[in-house]
């Protein structure tokens, strides 16, 4: 069993995006020796757990989320002798590896998905394989099966001469999905999940694991196609088929997460209630889509924080009262950076201006909902989306295909490029800021991706040991987690600040006779709540220097983007 056993429920999660985290060796990509050498600093942040995307073989398609090779290392990441080294330095610091697990789709570099086109029949029922629209003969692709739309613009159905047919990708075309419906590919995937865990790690993260049991009939859905991500989440067997891998792999009693995309409350409570025996808990990115225009990730609007407390007021309370459990985060690899997002832009003065404090309150707010709060690599610094000045600058698959639909709707060049910079996946893949020197300290070669020029200014070396930092913050939250076991396990419960306080999402926590109450302000202007019960309560953590302090009549005048944890 895991080395690193903690109850996630009290526990904090990093997550490393390897390729951006550190550089051991100058080739400007980062690596498994480079998070080693930074396990003492991950230490003193005192996180519990480090969940490392993909650092199997790949092609790279998609940044190591289109896997070749299951149970190796992909040179540029390290060796298998890299990977050990970095389990047990880990375990001697007492913090868990949790590793990413691409299950739904493998990369059509992978074995199989060669075998399946050299004809060998066991492996081309490893993909969900179909004929085309209209075709007269073999060897006539027609039209695609059907309107299907995959995640990063363009059809989900790729033409495969050498299978005769088109396979389903839902990401991109050097993805092909697996069918689960196989015993025999989930007995494969069950196999290499046990020889992780037989390697020492702690725990897993599955990708897109909403969308492993495909709907029974296969047809077009209504509108442009890209209905199809809803179509396909939480279908019908997804819940045997996670019960099954936990069994067959053994990894019951281990921390983990769920990426739930498109996923519904009722599914994630049971992916993640304890009786179902699937996962520790679930991300679900519904509170990332509040600056959608009409649900268009690349149509752009102001956050809707109306629409922002709804959905955490529903999920927060709801998988409690269903006995889930929450993946609290607001960035990752896939997002751009909530600080620039919710208004952290101006980067001014001596402490940082709406900079210090979105960062602070976003932060203020994971920390003490319902559920393992994590962080995202550079979370702690307070690093923003890149600013890049040319389209050349991107990598990221998703951001160039939408560069050029938009360009094709008829956007400008510069309007596209605003677009992207706001939206890009590479805003949460720009390296890692380590110091102000060149390239922020994380190669001495050429980084893979551009450094935001802001790393003079947001870096671990000019934060460490300085009070009032955002490392130093967020280092006493990690602590406040661990230390109160209300906001680790009380009983969430959203409050309404009033009416002059449309922009502020305001929760109580309770335990035995111990309650929080957690203020945070949206606004770049001030304001006043109303009616949350503050009188006599402390203020423990704010992000302004001097506590905010109730009135006598428990009304509370929040400066710009406030937000604090009252205690009693
Ligand atoms: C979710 C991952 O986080 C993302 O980076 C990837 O592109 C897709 N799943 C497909 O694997
Ligand atoms: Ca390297």
């Amino acid at each position: 069993m895991a080395a690193v056993q903690k109850d996630f429920k009290k526990s904090v999660v990093y997550q490393i995006y390897i390729k951006s985290f550190c550089d051991s060796n100058g080739d400007g990509i980062g690596d498994l020796p480079g998070i080693t050498s930074k396990l003492d600093y991950l230490a003193r942040l005192g996180v519990d757990y480090l969940w490392i995307t993909p650092f199997f073989p790949s092609p790279q398609r998609d940044n190591g989320y289109d896997v070749s090779d299951y149970c190796a290392i992909d040179p540029v990441y390290g060796t298998m002798r890299d990977f050990d080294t970095l389990v047990a330095a880990a375990h001697e610091r007492g913090i868990g590896i949790m590793l990413d697990m691409v299950l739904c789709h493998t990369s059509t570099e992978h074995e199989w998905f060669q075998r399946a086109c050299a004809g060998d029949e066991r492996y081309r029922r490893f993909y969900i394989l179909r004929d085309g629209r209209g075709s007269m003969r073999a060897d006539d692709p027609g039209e695609p099966p059907t309107n299907w739309q995959c995640a990063f613009g363009g059809s989900a159905w790729e033409w495969e001469p050498r299978l005769g047919k088109w396979y389903l990708h839902m990401h991109d075309p050097s993805q092909p999905d697996l069918d689960w419906t196989n015993p025999e590919v989930r007995a494969a995937c069950a196999d290499v999940v046990r020889f992780w865990r037989d390697r020492g790690v702690d725990g897993f993260r599955f990708d897109v694991v909403s969308l492993l049991s495909k709907p029974e009939v296969i047809e077009d859905v209504p509108g442009d196609g890209s209905a199809c991500r809803s179509l396909v989440a939480d279908g019908p067997h997804v819940h045997e088929y996670l019960q099954e891998l936990v069994r067959e792999a053994g990894i019951d009693g281990m921390v983990t997460v769920g990426e739930m995309a498109s996923s519904t409350l009722e599914h994630c409570i049971r992916y993640s209630r304890p009786e179902s025996n699937e996962l520790s808990m679930t991300f679900n990115f519904h509170h990332l889509k509040v600056d959608y225009a009409g649900g268009n990730k690349w149509a752009l609007t102001e956050p809707d924080i109306a629409s922002l407390r709804d959905i955490f007021r529903t999920w927060q309370e709801r998988m409690q009262e269903g006995g889930g459990w929450n993946a609290l985060f607001w960035d990752n690899h896939d997002q751009p950076r909530a600080i620039t997002r919710f208004g952290g832009r101006e980067l001014v003065g001596e402490r940082g201006g709406s900079w210090e404090h979105v960062g602070k309150m976003l932060a203020i707010m994971s920390f003490s909902m319902q559920g393992t709060p994590y962080i995202f690599q550079g979370d702690e610094l307070g690093m923003t989306n890149a600013g890049y000045a040319s389209i050349a600058d991107f990598d990221d698959v998703e951001s160039k295909n939408n560069y050029r639909i938009l360009l094709e709707g008829g956007a400008t060049e510069e309007e596209a490029l605003h677009v992207v910079n706001e939206r890009s996946r590479d805003n949460g893949r720009t390296p890692m800021q380590w110091t102000a020197g060149e390239h922020a300290g994380f190669t001495t070669g050429t980084p893979w991706l551009a450094v935001p020029d802001n790393h003079v200014r947001v870096n671990a070396q000019g934060e460490e040991g300085v009070p009032g930092s955002m490392l130093e913050f967020y280092r006493a939250l990690v602590r406040l987690r661990h230390e109160l076991p209300v906001l680790a396990e009380g009983r969430v419960r959203f409050l309404d600040a009033g009416v002059a306080a449309p922009q502020v999402i305001a929760f109580e926590r309770t335990l035995g006779g111990v309650r929080t109450v957690t203020v945070c302000s949206f606004d770049d202007a001030p304001c006043c709540v109303r009616g949350l019960e503050l009188a006599g309560m402390q203020c423990m953590v704010g992000n302004y220097d001097e506590a905010p302090a109730p009135a006598e009549d428990g009304s509370l005048e929040l400066r710009p983007f406030e937000a604090a944890i009252f205690l009693r």
